[in-house]
């Protein structure tokens, strides 16, 4: 008898065998490349912790739109920076918002580019918190609570005036309780019916999100978010998360951050059977890039070998700042 008995690297031995027993192929129509929007002309402002992600103002949008179209990538996650923000973060339902505003460019440019609207608060509020919050003092500090039942009605709102604006699917990040059932209700008591929702179902607290909070000035004033979004160390949590949203008619879920909750990922997979989003967020971004502008790491062969690794763990489709590289790296290997 010869030795060893199983010989797996005879599908390893070139390029065409392995291509041919390859399990996980990414692709662009996995993507979805968030934008974010800001007041004012001629406003194309680098975010410093995520290089390469700009401030756009509305003015200087059609370019970045463009260029993503070209590229073949199908969606586009938008995100808004409002001139001003108050205690309800009204103008997140303005429906002059910038979010607003900004869809009705993008769908008047490029109708077949779907529109996904962030459906959020923090961005809109003066104190950072992704709902209406109520203050008070005690042993001489300021203390809030994020009102839930309250948050819901702003929440509807701004879905419905995002859906009004022409956005394809509608996205809630909020995590208050029962938010994918009052925007459903709200969506198809407006007449949209046939918009989507893609709930942030398991979205944790994270510091990941960091940059992000650079980006559109939404860090909280004060406490944090932890009495609403999920505690890092739970996965069963995210099981009772998922499955109230199936219950609430939601159309796809999440998983957010990506990296350090893979497990969490391949648990929703294999226990519901909508389409699953994983979210690639800011503070992944800005690692890679750091690592990488120092030479430390092969950006592209991290990048990709980071998001097939999502989709191994059983994303559908992953919203990424990397999408446009990615993309354009896929077309050159063709
Ligand atoms: C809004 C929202 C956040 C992100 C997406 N939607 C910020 C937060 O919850 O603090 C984070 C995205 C990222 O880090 O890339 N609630």
């Amino acid at each position: 008898m010869t030795f060893p008995i199983v010989r797996h690297r005879r599908l390893r031995q070139t390029a065409a065998i392995r291509s041919l027993v390859r399990e996980t192929v990414l692709t662009v129509d996995d993507l979805i490349q968030p934008i974010f929007v800001t007041y004012g002309t001629g406003v194309k402002n680098e975010i410093t912790s995520m290089p390469g992600i700009y401030n756009l103002s509305l003015d200087m949008l059609e370019a970045e739109v463009k260029e993503i179209v070209d590229l073949g990538i199908k969606a586009v996650l938008l995100f808004g920076i409002p001139e001003t923000k108050d205690s309800v973060g009204s103008s997140a339902f303005a429906e002059d918002g910038i979010v607003q505003e900004a869809t009705r460019r993008i769908k008047a440019m490029y109708p077949d580019l779907l529109v996904v609207a962030d459906t959020c608060l923090c961005e809109f509020t003066d104190h950072g918190h992704c709902g209406m919050v109520h203050t008070f003092e005690r042993d001489g500090h300021i203390h809030g609570e994020v009102l839930n039942d309250e948050s819901l009605e702003l929440l509807v709102k701004t879905a419905v005036s995002q859906a009004k604006a022409g956005a394809d699917i509608i996205a809630p990040s909020n995590m208050m309780d029962g938010f994918v059932q009052a925007i459903r209700a709200g969506l198809d008591e407006a007449g949209f019916q046939n918009v989507p929702i893609m709930s942030y179902s398991v979205k944790y607290s994270s510091a990941f999100y960091g940059p992000f909070r650079d980006a559109a000035d939404s860090a909280p004033q004060f406490g944090d978010r932890k009495a609403y979004q999920m505690d890092s160390a739970n996965v069963r949590e995210a099981l009772r998360e998922a499955e109230t949203d199936v219950l609430e008619g939601a159309d796809m879920l999440m998983v957010k951050p990506a990296l350090a909750y893979m497990d969490v990922i391949r648990i929703i997979k294999d226990q519901f059977d909508l389409p699953l989003v994983a979210y690639n967020v800011s503070g992944e971004y800005s690692m890679v890039k750091a690592a990488a502008m120092q030479g430390w790491i092969d950006e592209k062969a991290i990048v990709m070998e980071m998001l097939t690794g999502m989709k191994r763990a059983g994303a559908d489709i992953i919203i990424t700042y990397f999408s446009k590289d990615v993309a354009r790296w896929l077309k050159e290997s063709k």
